[in-house]
């Protein structure tokens, strides 16, 4: 007989531990923009996995990588040098001018990685972050560390030590934290968890300037924004600057677990034997999904498609506002990385749009994000904004 949902449901609360706050439905399988559910029902996903699936799901080049590569051979160790990550970081150094890449297994350990090679790059001297207040940067204990949200940190503490957090948008308040034992401002281009902020040109370019001023490393956490999710290769690319390391993840393999970093070579080379490592970082499976997917992720002409799709995505959801004013308060964001911030709660309206066959995900009370695949339609943004629209004003 057939598992219900329900009894999914019922053995999840006894077996398995209690760190996610889930929505009543199973996910059975999933093709382009669309899943399913174990009981049949048909959704539109505008979640893709937060920012993950960002080719849909089952994209042929990426099904097919990943059997081919079942096939010949699916981990070995980092003893022994592994095709597939060589080409992938390649691909990764050509696209965003960096110099070498290290590969782990999610954004929170890419974050740990970029926090280590910051502090191993200042010797022992340099070892304290300015980090932004409401980021995110995961939740293993230096990324928490990194994360100013006494929501997530409170629990945890005590914390590693030498970070401080300052608002995204103030420059004074950055340059009045920097010491001299700091070693490196950290950010992320767009904040996604807490409500897509987008930082402004200017203050970007500003925290490039403070770095080299007071000789400092720029990190920018691009686990989220990065991977052509905001039209560009890589998000500092809106921006006109070059970080000194970026950390990567979810939309990297386009669904199998992989994190990495990409530093300029002068950084990247403070890493020796010994200093860094993953067991399944860089594995052959991971690393032949990451390469079919990147390759099409950071190809140009995708990437004018999303810039396109993400400005008719944001423009209809204006178009809404206009048409019932006091709805919409702000409809911000890059490419397909897009917050609808709401007058009335978000949560209400995503329950009420997975009624309706579709996936959302609200963030804080008023914010609906928008992380679909990149490969989506204007017909299926056109089938998503009349239902949008109903739920807004009933
Ligand atoms: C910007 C950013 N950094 C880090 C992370 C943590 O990534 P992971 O859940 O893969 O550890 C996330 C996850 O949402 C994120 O959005």
């Amino acid at each position: 007989m057939k598992t219900t949902t329900a009894q999914v449901i019922a053995d999840g609360q006894k077996y398995v531990m209690n760190t996610y706050g889930r929505l009543p439905i199973v996910i059975d399988k999933g093709e382009g923009c669309y899943v399913w559910d174990l009981d049949g029902n048909k959704y539109l996903d505008l979640v893709a996995g937060i920012a993950v699936n960002s080719l849909g799901h089952g994209h042929p080049a990426v099904v097919q990588a990943i059997k081919e590569q079942s096939e010949q051979l699916l981990h070995c160790s980092n003893l022994y040098w592994i095709e597939n990550q060589v080409n992938l970081a390649k691909l990764l150094v050509e696209k965003s001018g960096l110099g070498k890449a290290f590969f782990c297994n999610s954004g929170a350990e890419a974050n740990e990685a970029a926090i280590k090679l910051a502090r191993k790059w200042g010797k022992g001297e340099k070892y304290h972050f300015v980090v932004m207040q409401k980021s995110f940067h995961g939740r293993t204990l230096g990324s928490l560390a990194a994360t100013a949200q006494e929501k997530y940190q409170k629990p945890f503490i005590p914390l590693p030590e030498g970070f401080t957090a300052v608002p995204l948008g103030d420059l004074e308040a950055l340059e009045a934290a920097i010491r001299p034992e700091t070693c490196a401002v950290m950010l992320e281009p767009i904040q996604g968890e807490s409500g897509i902020n987008v930082p402004s040109v200017e203050y970007m370019q500003g925290v490039r300037a403070l770095c080299d001023k007071y000789g400092i490393l720029m990190i920018l956490d691009e686990v989220q924004a990065g991977l052509g999710r905001t039209g560009k290769p890589f998000a500092f690319q809106n921006f006109g600057i070059v970080p000194d390391i970026i950390s990567l993840a979810k939309a990297i393999a386009n669904g199998v677990p992989m994190g990495a970093i990409v530093a300029k070579d002068e950084v990247a080379d403070c890493f020796q034997p010994g200093d860094h490592a993953s067991t399944f970082g860089g594995t052959p499976i991971a690393t032949a999904a990451g390469l079919a997917a990147c390759n099409i992720l950071l190809d140009d002409a995708f990437l004018a498609n999303v810039q396109e799709t993400g400005e008719y995505f944001r423009a209809e959801l204006r178009a809404i506002g206009e048409r019932h004013p006091g709805r919409i308060k702000e409809v911000r964001g890059l490419g397909l990385m897009i917050g609808c911030e709401l007058t009335g709660s978000s949560k209400e309206a995503a329950a009420e749009l997975l009624k309706r066959g579709v996936l959302v995900n609200s963030i804080g009370e008023h914010v609906l994000r928008f992380v679909p695949p990149l490969t989506i339609t204007k017909a299926e943004i056109d089938s998503f904004m009349p239902i949008l629209e109903d739920v807004l004003t009933k």
